[in-house]
């Protein structure tokens, strides 16, 4: 069928018009026969294709056809290249359009507020600009081959206990500037076909009815175009979703809710204007998932699985590397830990997929050595099984290698979509297993399989560690190709690794009580918290090590015409091997008239060198990007001043320092008698008539005239200034 098919809303029937507005069931919009209106499908999710042909569920209960199991958000974004993640994006699609899936519901690019989050492993980075464009890249390769993405969860849904009912009270500024800077990125970057509601609400309004958010936010001042879906049960009153913009009710309810809509269009209570305006977006949306070239199949699953392995490879951080690593490949190992045999490769909940094939760590590894490669579990993942006895085999096998790969990790059952997490422990099995093996042999390489952060205690005994976070059905493979040197390491934190749980700026205010969770750290999420108060972190955010090193040249800036700038750094491959710097600048603008943290990533590179190769580096830190929200007049505010730009390999590994001059805006608030002294003083109209008269009133005295300056001026009669002439002075400014 084509596009041009599709109807105008006018030609619809009020009943027809609301049923188009809910699901047809779990995973299918309503098709309406009559005049032709297909029904569409929608489905999970982020990393993969999760389309159920049986039963249907939101919490991977059942299964799904097979698809490429690719390395989940928190693996993706520690490859921190944008351009991978299209590439996925594009194989994402693909899958999609194959499967006749209209819609792919993803990416998720909620903030990592706190380590806790049940469902970090589906989310991008505790920074926005990170979140952002990693979001952007998938949701460009998804929509090039003609599928829809869902940019999920809009909005401030950062926790996983109470989600359904949780108030997220956040001050504006955090607001704006950490949580819905992400969603505005990929919004007016890659017009998502559509935005998914979450279910929490914000500032006590539920998301999924928030003429606010939906409407004034996102469509007005973002432009977005596309559909806005509820997540799965987030509906809470239908009617005033309508009237917020909340388009696409899922999963249906029967009709019952369509009643409820038809019942109140007919009552006068629902404006039917509104409810056009809903049936119009998701008719535009099925004209985009008609207008898809096509893409036959079958899936090309061994191409797929190759692509896999190479973005796994991509998603593997070298925390730390003592020389250990790469691996001779004659060297005598012994693989220890269960995961190395039972791979933990992706999250619980929606966005658990059935993959095309799994590699297994151990197998990979046996694949690639020319030495022998002994195995032991250590521990079993569960917790099951006679410990000592598992131990004492995985120390026999360690004290006879020459080198023992230990897989360590979260078990399965500790992180999920549904809930959150109650501490980032490893399980003291394991820990007690590394210190027997480290007892018996020091040359230990631990690898880990996490979905969020878990406490590093360890670091110093062991001579090198890789973070492995969920790498997807090829991460087996990518943990061999990077353990040899196949592949050379290029990840980096998108997220910092406290010392210390309690450390994190969310401690305290997570995940809140009796329905609302308070914001308390404001501005200060992740890096952000740590450098403000100075606080020494496991590893810092943007950190990660590779087989060469780098060195850095002088770093310069430029502001381009349109207001960005345009940062460039000379790096040089100064080891034996070709590898990928990523290049991290960081702005702050010393003087600032508003809370900034000390420093905050603003742009990031992935770029290949050559061994001994130098390349001259470009990073361009866009205008908007360098804006914080004015709480005076509510909305983006470039402040004028010279900005320093620090460029370096890790939020805490800065090389070269460099500062840009920005004209800004001069932000005026209208004078009035509750203006300040000092506001008065600044004023270009009558500042100095003001500052000469108060300087008068106050004898001339300098301390006096500081304490004037945040004294509104129509608070006090006769001090500084005759009441007259101050209302003398407000009138003047008024005046203009
Ligand atoms: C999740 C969404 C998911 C939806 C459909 C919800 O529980 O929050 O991320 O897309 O279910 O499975």
């Amino acid at each position: 069928m084509s596009d041009d098919r599709i109807p105008d809303v006018s030609e619809l029937s009020l009943e027809e018009k609301a049923s188009l507005t809910s699901g047809l069931n779990f995973w299918h919009t309503t098709a309406v026969e009559r005049v032709g209106v297909p029904s569409l499908m929608l489905t999970d999710g982020p990393h993969g294709l999760r389309k159920q042909t049986g039963s249907a569920d939101h919490l991977g209960l059942a299964g799904s056809v097979p698809a490429t199991c690719f390395p989940p958000a928190v693996g993706l974004a520690s490859s921190l290249d944008p351009e991978l993640a299209e590439r996925v994006g594009e194989a994402l699609g693909t899958e999609a359009a194959i499967e006749n899936v209209a819609v792919l519901l993803g990416p998720g690019i909620n903030i990592k507020r706190s380590p806790l989050c049940g469902r970090n492993f589906e989310y991008m980075s505790e920074d926005p600009i990170v979140s952002g464009e990693m979001g952007l890249g998938l949701v460009k390769g998804i929509q090039s081959k003609g599928v829809g993405s869902s940019l999920k969860h809009f909005a401030a849904n950062n926790q996983e206990s109470d989600r359904m009912r949780s108030s997220s009270d956040v001050d504006p500024r955090p607001l704006h500037e950490i949580y819905l800077r992400a969603f505005e990125r990929v919004v007016k970057g890659g017009q998502p076909w559509t935005v998914m509601t979450s279910y929490n609400k914000i500032n006590g309004v539920w998301a999924s009815q928030d003429p606010w958010l939906l409407t004034e936010v996102l469509r007005d001042d973002w432009g977005f175009e596309g559909l806005v879906v509820s997540d799965w049960g987030a509906v809470v009153d239908r009617i005033e979703g309508v009237r917020a913009g909340m388009d696409l009710e899922m999963p249906g309810c029967d009709g019952r809710t369509d009643a409820d809509i038809v019942e109140a269009a007919r009552s006068g209570a629902l404006d039917e204007a509104a409810l056009d305006a809903v049936v119009r977006r998701n008719l535009d949306l099925v004209r985009k998932a008609l207008s898809r070239p096509a893409i036959d199949g079958p899936l090309d699953a061994a191409a797929h699985h190759a692509l896999a392995r190479e973005v796994a490879a991509r998603c593997i951080v070298l925390l730390k590397n003592d020389g250990v690593l790469p691996l001779r490949r004659d060297a005598k190992l012994a693989v220890i830990g269960e995961f190395a045999e039972k791979p933990r490769y992706q999250g619980a909940g929606s966005s658990q997929i059935v993959p095309t094939k799994l590699d297994v760590a151990l197998d990979e590894i046996r694949a690639l050595a020319d030495g022998a490669v002994s195995y032991a579990p250590g521990f079993a993942i569960d917790g099951s099984g006679d410990a000592a006895e598992l131990r004492a085999q995985a120390v026999a096998a360690a004290a006879d290698a020459e080198v023992a790969v230990l897989f360590l990790g979260v078990p399965a059952a500790e992180e999920s979509e549904g809930f959150d997490r109650t501490h980032i422990d490893l399980p003291a099995v394991q820990l007690e297993l590394l210190d027997a093996v480290l007892a018996v042999n020091p040359n230990v390489v631990v690898v880990l399989s996490n979905g969020g952060v878990v406490d590093l205690p360890f670091v110093d005994k062991v001579p090198a560690l890789l973070e492995g976070w969920l790498l997807g059905q090829a991460g087996g493979g990518a943990t061999a190709d990077i353990l040899f040197g196949v592949a050379n390491p290029s990840a980096r934190l998108a997220e910092t690794i406290p010392l210390r749980l309690e450390d994190n700026p969310s401690y305290g205010n997570f995940p809140g009580d009796q329905g609302r969770v308070r914001y308390g750290e404001g501005l200060l999420v992740g890096y952000r918290w740590y450098d403000e108060r100075k606080l020494d972190v496991r590893f810092p955010f943007g950190h990660g090590l590779s087989y060469t090193t780098f060195e850095y040249g002088d770093a310069a800036a430029r502001v381009t015409e349109s207001g960005d700038v345009l940062v460039t750094v000379p790096v040089t491959n100064t080891g034996a091997v070709a590898g990928r710097e990523v290049v991290q600048a960081y702005v702050s603008l010393p003087g600032s008239a508003v809370q900034r943290a000390p420093r905050e990533l603003k742009g990031f590179r992935s770029v290949l060198v050559e061994a001994g190769q130098t390349v001259d580096v470009e990073v361009l830190l866009r205008h908007e990007d360098l804006a914080y929200w004015d709480l005076r007049v509510d909305r983006w505010v470039v402040e004028p001043g010279r900005y320093t730009v620090e460029v370096g390999a890790s939020s805490r590994d800065l090389r070269s320092q460099t500062a840009f001059e920005l004209a800004g805006e001069v932000v005026r608030t209208p004078i009035t008698l509750n203006s300040t002294f000092g506001e008065l003083m600044d004023d270009p109209i009558v500042g100095e008539e003001t500052r000469a008269l108060v300087s008068e009133g106050v004898g001339g005295d300098a301390g006096a005239l500081v304490l004037v300056t945040d004294l509104p001026v129509g608070r006090l009669d006769g001090f500084p200034l005759p009441r007259s002439v101050s209302v003398g002075l407000v009138e003047k400014a008024q005046r203009g």
